[in-house]
């Protein structure tokens, strides 16, 4: 079977200079209508491609300078008790190959990305049983006293408050749960029974009570995305304003229903970079993995639409193969030192740097 024709984004909603007009009011004042929102999103023509990108920079540039933030990824687990219908490592993918590392295993990566210059680990993984707050916890406080000076992400799915609060008391500083979408209906379109859009919102904003810096976001391009829920879940970024906010094409996974499906594009997916950056300036907004594998310069335009974070991969280089959420997945072969070193030269190539820092949120940083 072909691939299923992708939505197409490219329909003009009004001129290219009512476009530019739009962008540059929403770079002065952060907002638009949704008529205006969904233009922008939508307009394709080569020079509103670069109007947009270039006001996009200006504002990362005030607010960041020409600094990259990096994240050391750790891909702790790939055991998932969840069925999340795009996901390569659902629970009823029997081909995946699963595995887990060891406490021991998971503070070498730490100490292996600490001497890179990495001040950023994050943690991520399906929903893995076996790692409870008993299990947890006391890794998040030996990764804080071995490295105090560094901030630790996690990004370990739906859990209930009093476990978000005891990791974030072990030292946890930044969670990541991206909101896959603000359409409940669509929400409910990808996800099986049992999982809730009310209950991703709600450890959404447990994170923020808690304290947590809090990252949320959505794939682009993924199966029954309409334009008009992209603008929904930019308004809900606008209302949430997120510290982080992850982004990155829908890719197709050969054991899920979704195979035959087309994987978002680069270009949405810049484009709806520079409109998060126009609409919450601060926020650290990666250039992401699954940005790269769908085209191979795919993390250096989004460094240049407005991105400012990159998450080179610090797994230990026998289990990557195996934290497939979807196919053709990059960085897969490489050693960390060699992710880290490719990273910064592609940083480089484009008039940008790699900052050993620990790269907090602007509000954050200090505390
Ligand atoms: N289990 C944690 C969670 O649910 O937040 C973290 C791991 S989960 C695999 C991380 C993200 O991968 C998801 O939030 C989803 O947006 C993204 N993802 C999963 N399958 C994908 C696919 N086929 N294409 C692109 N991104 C995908
Ligand atoms: Fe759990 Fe993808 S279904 S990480």
């Amino acid at each position: 079977m072909g691939k299923m024709k992708a939505i197409d984004y490219k329909i003009p909603k009004a001129s290219l200079s009512e476009n530019k007009s739009f962008v540059d009011r929403l770079a002065v004042s952060g907002d638009l209508t949704d008529e205006e929102l969904l233009s922008v999103l939508l307009y394709s023509n080569p020079v509103f491609n670069d109007y947009i990108l270039e006001k996009a920079r200006v504002v990362r540039e005030r607010n960041y300078g020409k600094a990259v933030y990096i994240r050391g990824l750790i891909e702790f687990t790939n055991y998932c008790k969840n069925d999340c219908r795009y996901c390569g490592i659902r629970c009823s993918n029997k081909n995946a190959s699963r595995y887990r590392l060891s406490d021991e295993e998971i503070l070498s990566c730490c100490d292996v990305g600490y001497e890179l210059g990495f001040r950023t680990f994050v943690l991520q993984g399906g929903e893995d049983p076996c790692f409870t707050d008993e299990r947890i916890v006391p890794v998040i406080s030996a990764i804080k006293k071995n490295h105090p000076d560094c901030a630790i992400t996690l990004s370990i799915g739906e859990r209930n408050k009093d476990s978000y609060k005891k990791m974030y008391d072990a030292g946890a500083d930044r969670y990541l749960l991206r909101h896959e979408t603000a359409d409940k209906n669509h929400y409910e379109l990808l996800h099986p029974k049992g999982m809730s859009f009310e209950h991703r919102m709600q450890c959404l904003q447990d994170l923020r009570d808690i304290g947590y810096q809090v990252g949320c976001g959505m794939m682009v391009g993924s199966p029954g995305q309409k334009p008009e829920y992209l603008i929904k879940d930019l308004r809900f970024l606008q209302a949430f304003k997120p510290e982080m906010v992850g982004i990155g094409p829908f890719i197709p996974h050969r054991d899920t229903e979704y195979k035959d499906y087309a994987a978002g594009t680069a270009e949405m997916t810049v484009r709806l970079l520079s409109i998060i950056r126009l609409l919450l300036p601060e926020t650290l907004l990666p250039a992401t993995t699954a940005l790269g594998t769908v085209d191979p310069l795919g993390r250096e335009k989004g460094l240049l639409a407005g991105a400012n974070v990159v998450m080179p991969n610090l797994s230990p280089s026998n289990v990557r193969g195996k934290y497939l959420l979807y196919d053709n997945k990059i960085c897969t072969g490489e050693e960390a030192a060699e992710c880290i070193n490719c990273m910064s030269r592609r940083v480089q190539s484009i008039g940008y740097e790699v900052v050993k820092d620990r790269g907090d949120h602007i509000k954050f940083k200090g505390i």
